[in-house]
């Protein structure tokens, strides 16, 4: 009688993100308070907290440490039990849940955790394949091989973990959390043990997976990586203090406060740069700009990579090889000379750009952009 009441356990199946009908809210947290210790030690961590994440969104959350960013998440995941508050998944009250429930209700969860305690008896294949036989799914081994793939360790399949570095066992543990294509992901600090290009990596595809309806809360301090939220929250001392819905023109904003040369200028102008930015993307081995073109546009680099190769005498030369934060474009605009070089997309890159009238406008405007964009146009002669 009890089984009836109650409700079916979150992942019935193992995908159940396209079950129609269904207009809850991924996450709802309700006035959650949460306390450690007992007696004369109990110690208030969380206070008052709301928060509704919609399905499909990737929520990122920043704050301190100590701020409660990780108890939460835990409470959230099931992995603790609610004290008091309302937090519920999909529709699903976790209040009042505890042993096989709160399992259940954790199994449509996907976690990625810094300590990932892999096993280390087995490889990665091997610990992959142990996530989707706890949701009683049979070695399906081409949904492991392609999500380790997917995650760049098709080559370290029947490695064990001690055989990997830091960041590719972290990539396992990100598929182990995913390989059942869990509705929610909770990850705490997910890329902290990865380089830029595999963190970006493992982010760009949570926003794949965000794209199929699947919901991300992610942790994290990584600025490098905020440009994928939908919204950005901020926890200061056990209280959830922003929560912001982030518009594309205030992420580029941010992103262009941590690029040395626009970081002198003040919000607003940030703002007003960032209003007039476009966003391109282009596949790896495609030609951004050709030696000898008129200069139209400034280019940004907001993930991925380029090299800079001019051809003197028939011969190509490298000039350079950009990242992440780093610019090109502006000398042709500055000058009204062509291009001076070529510029190629080393892998998938994404940029923001400004068009030449654009760019002259802020760069008249704000002294210290300029200055600083002369100082690298020097540099590059
Ligand atoms: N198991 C625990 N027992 C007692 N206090 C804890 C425990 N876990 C966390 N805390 C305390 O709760 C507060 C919030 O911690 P935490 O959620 O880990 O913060 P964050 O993830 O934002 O760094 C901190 O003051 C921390 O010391
Ligand atoms: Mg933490």
């Amino acid at each position: 009688m009890m089984a009836a009441e109650m409700e079916p356990p979150l992942a019935a199946t193992t995908d159940t993100r396209k079950t129609p009908g269904n207009s809850s809210p991924a996450v709802e947290i309700r006035g959650v308070n949460h306390f450690f210790g007992e007696g004369e030690a109990r110690n208030q961590v969380l206070f008052d907290n709301h928060l509704t994440i919609q399905p499909g969104e990737i929520v990122i959350m920043t704050g301190p440490s100590g701020s409660g960013k990780t108890t939460l998440l835990t409470l959230i995941g099931g992995l603790r039990t609610l004290q008091e508050g309302s937090i519920r998944i999909y529709g699903r009250e976790l209040f009042g849940l505890s042993g096989p429930d709160l399992v259940a209700a954790r199994r449509g969860v996907g976690f990625i955790f810094q300590r990932h305690n892999l096993l280390e008896a087995l490889t990665a294949y091997q610990n992959v394949r142990m996530a989707l036989e706890l949701h009683d799914v049979k070695d399906d081994r081409q949904r492991i091989v392609g999500i380790l793939e997917r995650l760049r360790l098709g080559h370290r399949l029947h490695y064990k973990p001690a055989q990997l570095s830091g960041g590719q066992r972290q990539r396992v543990a990100v598929a182990r959390a995913l390989v059942n294509r869990p509705k929610l992901i909770l990850a705490d600090e997910p890329t902290a043990a990865l380089d830029a290009e595999t963190g970006r990596d493992v982010v760009n595809y949570l926003k794949e997976l965000s794209a199929e309806g699947c919901t991300s809360l992610i942790v994290t301090h990584d600025n490098r990586i905020l440009d994928v939220a939908s919204r950005i929250v901020n926890m200061v001392d056990g209280r959830i203090k922003s929560n912001v819905v982030v518009t594309e023109s205030v992420m580029t904003a941010l992103f262009l406060s941590k690029v040395p040369a626009f970081a002198q200028l003040n919000p607003n102008a940030l703002a007003e740069v960032a209003d007039h930015m476009g966003r391109e993307r282009f596949p790896a081995g495609s030609r951004i700009i050709r030696q000898g073109d008129p200069g139209d546009k400034f280019y940004l680099i907001a993930s991925g990579s380029v090299d800079v190769l001019q051809t003197r005498d028939g011969v190509e030369h490298t000039l350079a090889r950009l990242g992440v934060g780093d610019f090109f474009g502006e000398r042709a605009l500055m000058t009204d000379e062509p291009r001076n070089a070529t510029v190629v997309a080393r892998e998938d890159t994404d940029t923001f750009t400004l068009k030449k009238e654009d760019f002259r406008a802020a760069i008249e405007a704000h002294g210290s952009l300029k200055e600083q964009l002369l100082k690298v146009y020097f540099q590059r002669q």
